[in-house]
């Protein structure tokens, strides 16, 4: 799917983030399996994630980054009529955590369902919201992208407990002025999800649960890398755009080696490039607004600056979103 947006805008106005306090180093992932810090380093630019602690559950680590996207547009929750939970380890199946956030946050009039697109999720909600927005269907959305992905690693695998970390962010959607969403791009491929699966999650192998991450790595790098690059040219080609213009890039943090590629790539100089990946790990659908709030954080994410996101993962799908930043100040 590609489109430029076109009619009344629409723009992020709030922004929240929040991550577990527990953080685990490179070094304490030594004692559960055979790995070292330099290795960890060299090959992912990962020094340390942040892992829940066994009470907490992604609504526990959302809700925080959700208060904050609300108080930072000046909405309150019962303003919302949509939102949308985009994540791959709910609280459980169901109820949905969309339906519990809405529920513990105030929202009884709000849409609320999950979506699962696995490291690409949060770039689909918003596409998703801003669709609802732009049809009318809704006012105000919230959308949400977190994942504790370490309740479905398997800690003695040393291909996958390396990478990831839980985290979680949320943005407010709503017309605005000028500025806000100008194009996305989204793709899927189902033929490559065995490279990056869980196997037990569902109906397929209800009965021989098996609840544990599967990567092939080596696969997944090559395909990370060759979609990182097409999606953002794919999106800037269609809003007619160079990537000269592109002010901020916001690319999904799986590994500092492919987001290196992919800015080199797509020949986006450094200093436009937002990294937190070593502090954070692969934090799924949480790692896109993470990093818009690392931006925000430090300075380099202003109104009127034009910012490009692009993700990839799970599915195995992809997708890029661009935006003139219209708020969302965390
Ligand atoms: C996983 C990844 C970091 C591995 O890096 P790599 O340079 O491709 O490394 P390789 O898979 O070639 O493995 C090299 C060696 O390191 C070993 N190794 C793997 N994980 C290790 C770890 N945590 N610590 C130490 N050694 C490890 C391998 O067993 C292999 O050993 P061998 O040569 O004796 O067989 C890399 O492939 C990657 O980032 N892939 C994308 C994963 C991803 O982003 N997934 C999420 C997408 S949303």
């Amino acid at each position: 799917m590609i489109a430029s947006a076109n009619g009344r805008p629409i723009g992020i106005t709030g922004l929240g983030v929040h991550v577990p306090d527990r953080v685990f180093t490179n070094k304490d992932l030594e004692q559960f399996v055979d790995t070292t810090d330099e290795w960890i380093v060299e090959r992912t630019g990962i020094r340390e994630r942040r892992f829940a602690t066994e009470d907490e559950a992604l609504t526990d680590i959302a809700r925080p980054a959700a208060i904050v996207a609300l108080e930072d547009a000046g909405t309150l929750p019962s303003e919302i009529d949509l939102l949308i939970c985009a994540t791959v380890t709910p609280d459980m199946l169901f109820p949905t955590s969309s339906a519990l956030l809405a529920d513990e946050l105030g929202m009884p009039d709000a849409a609320a369902y999950d979506l699962l697109a696995g490291c690409t999720g949060f770039v689909y909600a918003i596409a998703q919201a801003y669709g609802m927005v732009a049809g009318g269907l809704a006012k105000k959305a919230l959308v949400v992208g977190g994942d504790v992905l370490s309740k479905i690693l398997d800690w003695e695998d040393r291909s996958t407990l390396v990478l990831f970390g839980d985290g979680a962010g949320a943005v407010v959607l709503e017309r605005v002025e000028q500025g806000g969403f100008l194009g996305f791009e989204l793709g899927a491929d189902g033929g490559g999800g065995e490279h990056l699966w869980l196997p037990g999650s569902g109906s397929r192998k209800f009965e021989d649960p098996d609840s544990f991450v599967k990567m092939n790595g080596r696969e997944v790098f090559k395909f990370a890398t060759r979609v990182m690059v097409s999606s953002a040219e794919a999106v800037l080609a269609e809003c007619e755009l160079t990537v000269d213009e592109v002010d901020v890039y916001v690319p999904h943090q799986a590994n500092k080696r492919i987001i290196d590629h992919a800015a080199r790539k797509l020949g986006i100089p450094e200093e436009k490039v937002v990294v937190n990946v070593d502090r954070y790990g692969n934090t799924s659908s949480g790692s896109i607004p993470l990093a818009l709030g690392d931006a925000v954080a430090d300075g380099r994410l202003r109104d009127g600056e034009l910012v490009l996101m692009t993700g990839m993962g799970a599915g195995l799908t992809w997708g890029s979103a661009l935006i003139e930043w219209t708020g969302g100040n965390g």
